[in-house]
C-alpha cells in the first residue's frame, strides 16, 4: 500500500479525476468501480469537466457501483443511483447500458446480488476501484466482521453507518438499515485501488489500516495484501499518523 498526502480533498479529488481521465483515453473499452459518499462529491464533477474539454468517447466504458440501499428505488433522492446521476452520469455521453449499479428495489434482491456478481465477474477487473472508508473501517458496505471472501449480497448496516448517512435523511428513521453491496472479495478483483480518506473521523480506520493486523474486525484490513493500492489522505490524517510515528519512536528509546 502506498500512502499519499494530497493536503486536501479538492487537491486529492483532482488527482483522482485525472487518473480517471487517463485510463480512460489510453483504455476505450475500460472498467471503472465506482463509490458514493461525501469522499467522491467532488471527484465526479471535476471527472466531468475534463471529459468535456477533452471530447472523451464514453461508449465502450464500463462503470461498476459498490453499493446501493435496499428500499431506494432509481427515483429517490438518496439513492446512490441519484447521486451518480446527478454528479456524472447525466452529463457526457455515457452509454447507460454499460453503467451498473445495483438495483436496491428489485423484487428478488438475493438474485439481483448473485446476477450482479455475475455480470462484474463477466466484464473482467476493473481498471480502477474508488473507495472510501467508513469510521468502522467498512469499504463498500462490508461492515465488521465481514468474512473477507464474501461476494455481492444484502447486508445489515451498523448503528454507526446509519447515523453517520443519517445527514442527507429527514430523520435517522428515514435511514435504510440494509443495503446492497459488492463484496470484499469483489472488491479485490480489481487491477488498482484508489482509497480517500479525509478529515479527523476517519483518521482512526486509517491508522488501523496501515498499521493494524489484517482482522475482518477492520474491513479494509484487506487491503494489505492487494498488490496496487493508493491511500489518499488530506493534512489531518497525515499529520495525525506521523503524530502516532513520532511517538511510538519516542517510546522506543
Ligand atoms: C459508498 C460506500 C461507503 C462509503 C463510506 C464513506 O459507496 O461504499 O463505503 O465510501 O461509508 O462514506 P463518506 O464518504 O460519506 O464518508
Amino acid at each position: 500500500m502506498k500512502l499519499i498526502n494530497l493536503k486536501n480533498k479538492s487537491i486529492a479529488s483532482d488527482y483522482v479525476a485525472v487518473e480517471l481521465l487517463k485510463l480512460i483515453q489510453s483504455t476505450p473499452t475500460a472498467t471503472l468501480g465506482l463509490a458514493t459518499g461525501n469522499t467522491m462529491t467532488e471527484i465526479y464533477p471535476r471527472l466531468s469537466e475534463l471529459l468535456t474539454v477533452n471530447c472523451v468517447n464514453l461508449n465502450d466504458i464500463k462503470t461498476f457501483n459498490l453499493d446501493e440501499y435496499v428500499g431506494l428505488n432509481s427515483s429517490h433522492p438518496q439513492s446512490y443511483y441519484t447521486y451518480m446521476h446527478q454528479l456524472l452520469f447525466d452529463h457526457n455521453d455515457w452509454n447507460e447500458r454499460n453503467v451498473y449499479i445495483p438495483r436496491g428495489d428489485a423484487p428478488h434482491l438475493e438474485e439481483e446480488a448473485q446476477a450482479y456478481e455475475q455480470r462484474l465477474a463477466s466484464i473482467g477487473q476493473p481498471d480502477i476501484q474508488l473507495l472510501g472508508i467508513g469510521e468502522n473501517g467498512h469499504i463498500g458496505f462490508n461492515e465488521p466482521g465481514t468474512p473477507f471472501n464474501s461476494q455481492t449480497r444484502i447486508v445489515d448496516l451498523t448503528d454507526s453507518t446509519i447515523k453517520a448517512n443519517s445527514i442527507h435523511f429527514d430523520t435517522i428513521d428515514d435511514v435504510p438499515k440494509q443495503a446492497i453491496s459488492m463484496g470484499l472479495q469483489s472488491i479485490m478483483r480489481a487491477k488498482r485501488i484508489i482509497l480517500l480518506a479525509f478529515g479527523e473521523r476517519k483518521q482512526e480506520a486509517i491508522s488501523r489500516l496501515i498499521h493494524g493486523p489484517k482482522t475482518e474486525t477492520l474491513p479494509a484490513s484487506i487491503l494489505q495484501t492487494h498488490p496496487n493500492v493508493e491511500i489518499i489522505v488530506d493534512d489531518v490524517i497525515f499529520n495525525h499518523l506521523n503524530n502516532i510515528t513520532k511517538r511510538v519512536e519516542q517510546n522506543s528509546f
